[in-house]
């Protein structure tokens, strides 16, 4: 259990979902947070702008340097683990940064834990459980057995592993989550929804991979937020919770919503090359963190976030213009 004012340390705070919940831990409660970021690609120091310097302090570092890790988990009342290599299609490029990351880097913050008895929280994501059919009738709820497909999903489930371990064997007070398809501001612009925004932004038509009718169960970054804070402040230790707000949506119907709120014809898209090993579903039961926590998602109108995730992408050029080139050349040589 947290008190009130307790002192958080965010890894991978400066990423997209790390950045978001920075943000709504200062607006809704009085911690105070130190985030540990490398500031890889994927992390920006503009993502932590406007929060209170009082509240919250940038380290750079490396969650898998154990050296600056033992010193920051012993001095915070709770770890929250975003840190990761996160995207799939990078994984299937050169997947050595995914094993030292998301492996070797929990491990380091998983002995720090256990070595000063600071509570943990993992955040993992739904890709543990590999896919679904998509007339499959199930879900996937915490007790299905974990199959994943790529090179980011199989590190990400082997640090929840590791996690499960340090619990059973070393008395980790840790939790765990599983969360689906997260979109909001301040997602790099390698990511789906992003891509296509921005792509439209620039004059450039959106990449649909294959038929694009893979479905992914989309979640608002705030609603992932607010549900791990109450893991944080209720959820048992031990225990593993899925966060997903009954998003299910395929990437084509996507693709036509951003297109006809960005003022185009929705069939103004193309078709690129498939991904590798390509999930085709993922579906999210929260039961377990709505009837046991009391957790309810505020964004269940899919097209009105998506409005304002085009209009903040629109508003803040800055934030992504930077990104942009070296992503899209590195799309252009995989042929997607
Ligand atoms: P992201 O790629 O936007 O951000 C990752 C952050 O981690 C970056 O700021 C990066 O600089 C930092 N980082 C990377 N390696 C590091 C290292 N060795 N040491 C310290 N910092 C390092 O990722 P995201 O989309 O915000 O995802 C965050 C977490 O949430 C990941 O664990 C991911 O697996 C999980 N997740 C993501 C989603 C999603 O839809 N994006 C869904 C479920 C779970
Ligand atoms: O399910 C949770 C996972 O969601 C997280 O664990 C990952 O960190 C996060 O990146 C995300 O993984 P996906 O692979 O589902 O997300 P991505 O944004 O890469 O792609 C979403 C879907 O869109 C996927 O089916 C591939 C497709 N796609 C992607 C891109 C970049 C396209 O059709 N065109 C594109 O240009």
């Amino acid at each position: 259990m947290l008190e009130a004012m307790s002192s958080l340390l965010v890894t991978g705070g400066a990423g997209f979902i790390g950045s978001n919940f920075v943000h709504y831990v200062v607006q809704h409660t009085d911690h105070d947070v130190v985030v540990l970021d490398s500031l890889t690609y994927a992390g920006d120091e503009a993502s932590l702008a406007g929060l209170p310097a009082d509240r919250v302090r940038l380290v750079v570092g490396d969650v898998a340097d154990a050296e600056q890790v033992d010193p920051l988990v012993a001095a915070a009342d709770a770890v929250v683990h975003y840190a990761a290599e996160s995207h799939n299609d990078n994984s299937l490029a050169d997947p050595s940064a995914f094993l030292q990351t998301n492996i070797v880097g929990t491990y380091t913050l998983l002995e720090a834990a256990r070595k000063h008895g600071t509570r943990f929280h993992h955040i993992s994501t739904d890709e543990v459980y590999g896919d679904l059919e998509l007339d499959d009738p199930e879900k996937f709820t915490p007790e299905t057995p974990y199959n994943p497909s790529s090179p980011y999903s199989s590190t990400k489930a082997g640090s929840d592993l590791l996690v499960r371990a340090w619990v059973r064997s070393f008395g980790v007070e840790a939790t765990i989550s599983n969360c689906s398809n997260n979109y909001g501001p301040r997602q790099h612009v390698e990511k789906f929804i992003p891509r296509q925004i921005t792509n439209l932004l620039d004059g450039v038509r959106p990449r649909l991979y294959g038929e694009g009718l893979n479905v992914r169960d989309w979640i608002h970054a705030d609603d992932h937020s607010a549900a791990v804070l109450r893991i944080l402040e209720a959820g048992r230790i031990g225990e593993t919770y899925l966060i997903g707000a009954d998003g299910e949506v395929n990437n084509r119907e996507v693709i036509e919503t951003i297109l006809t709120e960005m003022g185009r014809s929705a069939d103004d898209f193309d078709h690129v090359r498939d991904r590798p090993g390509h999930d085709m579903r993922y579906a999210i039961d929260a039961a377990k963190l709505r009837e046991e926590l009391g957790w309810e998602p505020q964004f269940t109108d899919f097209r009105s976030g998506l409005r304002d995730t085009i209009a903040w992408y629109r508003d803040n050029e800055s934030w992504w213009r930077g990104q942009k080139a070296e992503v899209e050349a590195k799309y252009a040589k995989a042929g997607h």
